[in-house]
């Protein structure tokens, strides 16, 4: 085990939930608690569970759980409670995040321990509520196409993917003078831009004003986009709640409304291929444009089993062609086109989690020297450069926060996975 992983993730316990790296993030949030949970299984399997039991008391009474849970405020961070007015106990940001924790509870089942066992049944009922909330507050018409509604929500929050909908939208005029912090603890070249940040907090204060009204945001917000992470991702929590559902004897109405989102969600997966990328990429549903490039959330395609056989074929032959373009696998934005940016956060650099979900992806479609490339190059950045946030895919270089909590739960997740297939 890599005690050096294990320290990190101690540090940055704040009792009972992880924040991502200190000053930077010195919250919880969502995804990464998922992530942190995932690494803690490997040493304290019931502060793994302690983790994603936090993250769900956040849940909100609709069902959705939040991007960030304010248990404290820190004038490190920006923008903090005051700017999002959740108006709940405790204070959170006013959308979600990637739901990845449904399918870290059904990974930490893998052992068949019944203590194990006990905490994912108590769990169920709130992971369902959250999995609702995704389609039916996310797609209210039932299209079987998950929207977002704010580039953070995606957690991919600069990815090129937004730059459609960010550009079709007018900042506020009252946005008012803000002072970012994010660019005081790292590199102003390696994050969001001005123009990204000024569009990021206009949604916030539409969200705000409509006290974070779903359908209201849904058709009349300034930000609507698929996600092809979001959907993915969800799709394959979809498949795992389903796998609990009958493990856990729950009622036939829920198996067949989850199998319902399931048989949806794949089928209209269909609708971000885009021929041209021969990849699965983002949709503006307010102007009807389409991302024009692979990014690393097009091949949880993979992962969640979605869209067709052929197409999935088809990306994994494009990302052979993307992965002979740089060092290490796997770039967040096609290498080849003119936006991608090795340094700036999500428009190029490496992230070991989404290699994670990626690496599980391939292997389940037998692709397995891909797989082991994706491995095998996150466990090299991380040994070389350090547990940082992300990396340059060209030189390897660590970018922006460093004693990272999802990197270092991902190398001891892999570090466990490696040890099983042996
Ligand atoms: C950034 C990332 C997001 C992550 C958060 C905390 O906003 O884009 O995915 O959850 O930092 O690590």
């Amino acid at each position: 085990m890599q005690q050096a992983a294990v320290n990190i993730l101690t540090a940055n316990d704040r009792g009972g939930f992880t924040i991502p790296t200190s000053r930077l993030y010195p919250y919880q949030w969502n995804w990464d608690s998922a992530f942190a949970a995932l690494g803690f299984a490997r040493f304290d399997r019931l502060r793994a569970w302690t983790e994603i039991e936090m993250l769900f008391a956040a849940q909100w009474n609709n069902g959705m759980v939040p991007h960030i849970i304010f248990r404290s405020n820190d004038p490190d961070y920006f923008p903090g409670p005051d700017v999002w007015q959740s108006g709940t106990e405790p204070a959170s940001s006013g959308h979600s995040q990637p739901p990845v924790a449904t399918s870290v509870v059904r990974w930490l089942l893998e052992n068949n321990a019944p203590e194990d066992r006990e905490h994912a049944e108590h769990l169920f009922p709130k992971m369902l509520a959250y999995h609702r909330w995704f389609h039916n507050h996310r797609d209210p018409d039932n299209t079987g196409l998950v929207a977002t509604i704010h580039p953070w929500e995606s957690g991919r929050d600069n990815c090129p993917d937004w730059d459609s909908g960010l550009n079709g939208m007018d900042v506020d005029p009252d946005l008012g003078d803000y002072v970012r912090r994010d660019t005081s603890h790292v590199d102003a070249s390696e994050r969001p831009n001005q123009f990204q940040y000024d569009r990021f907090l206009t949604i916030i204060k539409v969200g705000r004003e409509c006290q974070w009204n779903s359908q209201e945001l849904y058709r009349k917000g300034p930000f609507l986009m698929v996600d092809p992470g979001i959907q993915f991702i969800l799709l394959r929590a979809d498949r795992d709640l389903l796998a609990m559902a009958r493990e856990f004897g729950r009622p036939e109405t829920e198996l067949q409304e989850i199998s319902a989102w399931i048989e949806k969600s794949s089928a209209a997966s269909e609708k971000l291929w885009n021929e041209q990328a021969r990849a699965y990429c983002a949709l503006d549903l307010r102007s009807g444009h389409m991302s024009d490039a692979m990014t690393s959330a097009s091949m949880l395609a993979l992962y969640a089993k979605a869209g067709s056989d052929e197409h999935r074929n088809q990306l994994m032959e494009r990302a052979g062609e993307i992965l002979q373009e740089v060092k290490y696998a796997f770039p967040s934005w096609d290498p080849t086109h003119p936006k991608f940016e090795a340094k700036r956060y999500w428009r190029g650099p490496v992230w070991a989690i989404m290699n994670y979900m990626i690496a599980r992806g391939l292997e389940e479609h037998n692709n397995l020297p891909m797989a082991q490339r994706v491995r095998e190059d996150t466990e090299k950045l991380i040994s070389q450069a350090g547990y940082f946030e992300y990396f340059d895919p060209l030189t390897g270089e660590g970018c922006g926060g460093d004693d990272f909590t999802w990197t270092a739960a991902v190398q001891l997740a892999i570090e466990s996975n490696a040890k099983e297939s042996n």
